[in-house]
């Protein structure tokens, strides 16, 4: 079962679990309890938990953060809950959100959490509720670009507008290109490795925005001058009211790597991606 299969991941994996029952939000609402509670849950079900409220500027904000909470927080719960009572296998998407990114290197599974931002907390959240299921995995992931509105497409568009971009460029992560995404959880799901959490990204050399925007723009016949950086501090500065970001998204891949996980360069990815979204 996909829960969330509306939202970006969850198309995507709809996509790729043609067998899946897919319930939209209108079909479950995980964050009304009795709502999970009664669902026809069986002891055979995987469920893959790709609901979230994921506008992470707008979870600042009383009433963002009072949905944040409720989805990312209490729908892990309730899911978790249901989990625990039918027993079956909860697979939860997480975030590199979690993290503070004030560490330097690639963040293991096990590092401490230490979010930066009201999504981050209600993420985390949600993520030891699920921990606490003896059937789970929490598939940590970042930056993700597939289906939907996303970095690529919103630099492809201000390419094609002429526009010159100030992107933040001191950031740094991994591109997760939703594809990969969705075969690394079919993975997890068909050979069953040890319940836990995994770090899943695409690999390869970590980018910033900024480096990111310009390879983006490359692609679509302009400059790289055209995409100039700043800090995150700058950025802040400018616009208070978005929520801090961790300057340190990489996370650490060897878990998954050494279960069988096929993890592909992003750069190469994203070549692909460009190409199909340039003959669209
Ligand atoms: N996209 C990324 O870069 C990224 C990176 C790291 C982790 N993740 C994680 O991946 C998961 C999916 O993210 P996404 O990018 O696919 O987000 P998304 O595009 O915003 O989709 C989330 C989906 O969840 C639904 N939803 C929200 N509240 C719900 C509720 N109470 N009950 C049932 N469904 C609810 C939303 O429905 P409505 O639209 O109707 O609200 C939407 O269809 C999240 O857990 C997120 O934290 C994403």
């Amino acid at each position: 079962m996909i829960v969330g299969a509306a939202g970006r991941v969850g198309s995507s994996l709809a996509r790729s679990f043609p067998e899946a029952t897919c319930l939209k939000r209108g079909d479950l609402d995980v964050g009304d309890p009795c709502t999970v509670a009664r669902f026809g849950w069986s002891r055979d079900d995987v469920v893959l938990n790709a609901a979230g409220y994921t506008d992470v500027d707008a979870a600042q904000s009383r009433a963002g953060s009072a949905a944040a909470w409720r989805t990312n927080h209490v729908g892990a719960a309730n899911l978790a809950q249901a989990a625990i009572r039918h027993r079956f296998v909860l697979l939860h998407l997480s975030t590199d959100y979690v993290f503070s990114g004030r560490t330097t290197g690639a963040i293991s599974e096990d590092a401490p959490v230490d979010p930066l931002n009201v999504y981050g907390e209600s993420k985390a959240a949600g993520d030891s509720e699920v921990a606490r299921t003896p059937r789970h995995y929490i598939v940590r992931t970042s930056w993700v670009v597939g289906e939907g509105e996303n970095f690529v497409r919103r630099m492809l568009r201000l390419a094609h507008a002429g526009q010159r971009p100030t992107i933040v460029d001191d950031q740094f992560g991994r591109l997760t290109f939703a594809d990969d995404l969705c075969a690394a959880i079919r993975h997890l799901v068909v050979h069953r490795p040890a319940f836990g959490t995994y770090n899943v990204t695409n690999d390869g050399t970590p980018a910033t925005w900024a480096a990111i925007a310009r390879k983006v723009f490359i692609a679509a016949g302009r400059r790289d001058e055209d995409v100039s950086g700043r800090t995150t501090r700058e950025f802040l500065a400018e616009f208070p009211k978005k929520a801090e970001r961790p300057l340190n998204s990489v996370l650490d891949l060897g878990k998954a790597r050494g279960v069988g996980i096929e993890l592909h360069d992003w750069e190469p990815r994203l070549k692909e991606y460009l190409e199909r979204e340039l003959t669209r």
